[in-house]
């Protein structure tokens, strides 16, 4: 009897401390009876339908409902100019739910949060109040979304970025329950490489708000270069995707099979900057769109779109699938 309730507590230890491990939110979402996902992802958007917003949204609910969509991604910057002031703001109606108005747009949407965003009430942001107003809204800071086939790991990066902390004159940034800084950013960089080392899913995808490679205006982020990129090599992630530059981008890496991806184009852009980037660039476009992503066990295609709907640019990549055995 007290051999067997030992083991029982030594399990319990065990447990805890596997789920100490991974201490990110992490969600569902089921894939389609055919084994497929297909989703849209859109960022820098939240302009009352201005700066083309309602163009952009409306081709998103022609091409979702083509593709038949099971959720779309936000990659931040949900709420211009300073995200929003509180769960009572008027904004979240007025670039959101009266905008995504579109029937395949009636999903679940994922989002994370940009650096305007932090200029406003971030908690109201995270608030389950604006879940009440409109079920389809949920962001988070960073969390997991596993989709039998993929793992999406959403990563909070605006707290990375040295300068907003360093010139607090410019724009008042929304700290709480982030500062202090250097333990936040360790947790986080800690519990992500866990739970991408526990990953069973075949597609690993990493989503943030911030660039990691870019041509455009805000180029490389240096800080997620330095600290963010090594633990997405490490564990073999296929994809980066972000927003932040307000335009379309793909590039390749030269020094692993990570694609960046940048969809930021849900609004105000044609910022007309270009710079080079030793990366090998295969797209770039500096006008609004969205991307969309269909997946099955062995394929991804990622393709481009402007704010007619028309197609700019579509990639795939293929995954051969091993025994387990
Ligand atoms: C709206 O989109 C069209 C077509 O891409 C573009 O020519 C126009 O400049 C855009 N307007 C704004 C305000 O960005």
């Amino acid at each position: 009897m007290a051999s067997f309730s030992c083991k029982i507590m030594a399990l319990a230890l065990v447990l805890s401390l596997v789920s100490s491990s991974a201490e990110l939110q992490k969600l569902e979402h089921s894939i389609k009876n055919d084994g497929s996902l297909s989703l849209l992802v859109i960022g820098d958007w939240g302009r009352k339908g201005e700066f083309n917003q309602t163009q952009v949204a409306t081709q998103m609910g022609r091409i979702g409902e083509e593709l038949d969509i099971d959720f779309v991604v936000s990659t931040g910057d949900n709420f211009y100019d300073s995200g929003l002031t509180g769960v009572d703001d008027k904004a979240f109606e007025e670039s959101f739910t009266n905008v995504y108005t579109a029937k395949s747009l009636q999903k679940q949407w994922y989002s994370v949060l940009g650096n305007h965003d932090y200029r406003g009430d971030v908690l109201a942001q995270l608030s389950p109040v604006l879940r009440e107003l409109d079920n389809r809204w949920l962001c988070l800071r960073s969390f997991i979304l596993n989709a039998e086939i993929v793992d999406f790991f959403f990563v909070d990066t605006t707290p990375f970025v040295d300068h907003y902390w360093n010139n607090p004159e410019s724009h008042h940034y929304d700290w709480r329950e982030v500062a202090p800084r250097q333990t936040y950013i360790s947790n986080l960089l800690k519990d992500l490489d866990s739970a991408l080392k526990e990953s069973r899913a075949t597609w690993k995808f990493v989503v943030g708000h911030h660039t990691i490679r870019s041509v455009s205006i805000h180029r490389d982020t240096k800080e997620l270069l330095s600290s963010l990129l090594p633990i997405l090599k490490a564990h073999g992630v296929d994809l980066y995707v972000n927003g932040h530059d307000h335009c379309l981008e793909h590039i390749s890496s030269n020094d692993s099979p990570i694609q960046y991806l940048t969809s930021g184009g849900g609004s105000k852009s044609w910022r007309g900057v270009f710079n080079s980037n030793t990366d090998k660039l295969r797209f770039f476009y500096d006008g609004q769109g969205f991307m969309s992503l269909q997946l099955t066990k062995t394929m991804a295609q990622v393709v481009f779109y402007d704010a007619f709907g028309s197609v700019l640019h579509k990639w795939s990549v293929t995954k051969e699938l091993h025994s387990s055995m």
